[in-house]
């Protein structure tokens, strides 16, 4: 079955599937002082600078990890209406912490100094949980990506309000590799304090990283891993990933290629005049509306999701292993159920 539902559906990139077989070396120390995951940590210290490092089985985990790691229980995270954390996690982020959300309507899932500064006025006032952190999603939830300049400005916005600024980057390769840039420009050089990093979206079987750039917040972090339950014992399976990922642009051919496929699907359903795209595709997700009464008949020959059951609208993500196939078929598909004469 190929799929335009999630780029969770596709399975594990050749090249990280070896990785794995061969970290399967005989013994090795467990809980991360293994030879793996002190390679794993150069690898990051070299694209990133300095950073401490620690590992999730998933990005729920991570999330939760990074955001312990920057609040108390009276603080509020600010956070888009549809990100991940507020809308996908079940609450973890919350009832691990204590801390409440502060979910504030973003258009195109990106938040901005103008759209957070009236939430700033709880400011002091004893009886308001007191924001602590911005939390971003790189590339949004709706497929968009932030440019360096808005990233830089809403840090500096964060920073100069003693805000913290997460970046959940559960599809950080994805829109590094649309901004044609390198990891460290799109994170830690225009300030992020803490950011989850993921992998299991571009190609990796199991495991995410938290990436911590602010010395303030790398003081608990070891503790909140544990106790968050997402300590791996034979975490080397995890680093032997991150290694084929980051080791020879791995990464960056999965997430352009994935990216490509999804301009491809956008180019190509675009000239079909019954559909239309409703988010900017800047990375690998496509956001439509198509007519209601071809979504079922779509959905059983190529699984997708009902994005909003309100507008119907509908949401196509591509993945490393998209090919332009799959994609021209998936459209000859479309064309076909919308207006069988036209094919
Ligand atoms: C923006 C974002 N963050 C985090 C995640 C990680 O979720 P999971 O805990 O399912 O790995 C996802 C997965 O869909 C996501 O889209």
């Amino acid at each position: 079955m190929k799929a335009f539902a999630s780029d969770n559906y596709a399975g594990i990139h050749p090249e990280i599937l070896e990785a794995i077989q061969q970290a399967n070396y005989s013994h090795d120390v467990a809980y991360g002082a293994d030879q793996l995951t002190n390679q794993a940590g150069k690898l990051f210290e070299s694209i990133f600078g300095s950073v401490k490092v620690l590992y999730a089985f998933n990005g729920t985990g991570a999330n939760v990890v990074a955001l312990k790691c920057c609040t108390l229980p009276f603080h509020s995270i600010i956070c888009s209406d549809f990100a991940h954390i507020h809308v996908d996690e079940c609450g973890a982020p919350v009832q691990s912490t204590g801390y409440t959300l502060v979910p504030l309507h973003t258009p195109n899932g990106k938040l901005t100094p103008e759209i957070i500064r009236p939430v700033l006025k709880a400011r002091g006032n004893v009886h308001h949980n007191q924001p602590k952190v911005i939390s971003i999603s790189q590339s949004t939830e709706l497929g968009t990506v932030y440019s360096l300049k808005e990233l830089t400005a809403l840090c500096e916005f964060a920073h100069a309000n003693e805000l913290y600024v997460h970046l959940d980057g559960a599809r950080i390769s994805n829109a590094v590799a649309a901004l044609n840039t390198d990891f460290k420009s799109a994170t830690v050089d225009c300030g992020i304090d803490i950011m989850s990093f993921g992998g299991t979206k571009n190609g990796l079987m199991i495991g995410e990283a938290v990436l911590i750039f602010n010395e303030e917040l790398k003081k608990h972090a070891d503790f909140y891993q544990k106790q968050s339950a997402q300590l791996f014992s034979k975490n080397r399976f995890i680093a032997a990933q991150f290694i084929a990922l980051l080791r020879d642009d791995l990464w960056f051919r999965m997430a352009s290629h994935a990216n490509r496929m999804a301009r491809l699907l956008a180019t190509e359903i675009s000239e079909i005049p019954e559909v239309r795209i409703t988010h900017s595709v800047d990375a690998n997700a496509v956001f439509a509306i198509i007519p209601k009464k071809a979504i079922e008949p779509l959905q059983r020959i190529y699984p997708f999701y009902i994005w909003d059951e309100n507008t119907m609208e509908i949401r196509w993500m591509c993945s490393f292993d998209t090919t332009p196939e799959d994609v021209m078929d998936f459209v000859e598909s479309l064309k076909r159920i919308i207006a069988p004469s036209h094919t």
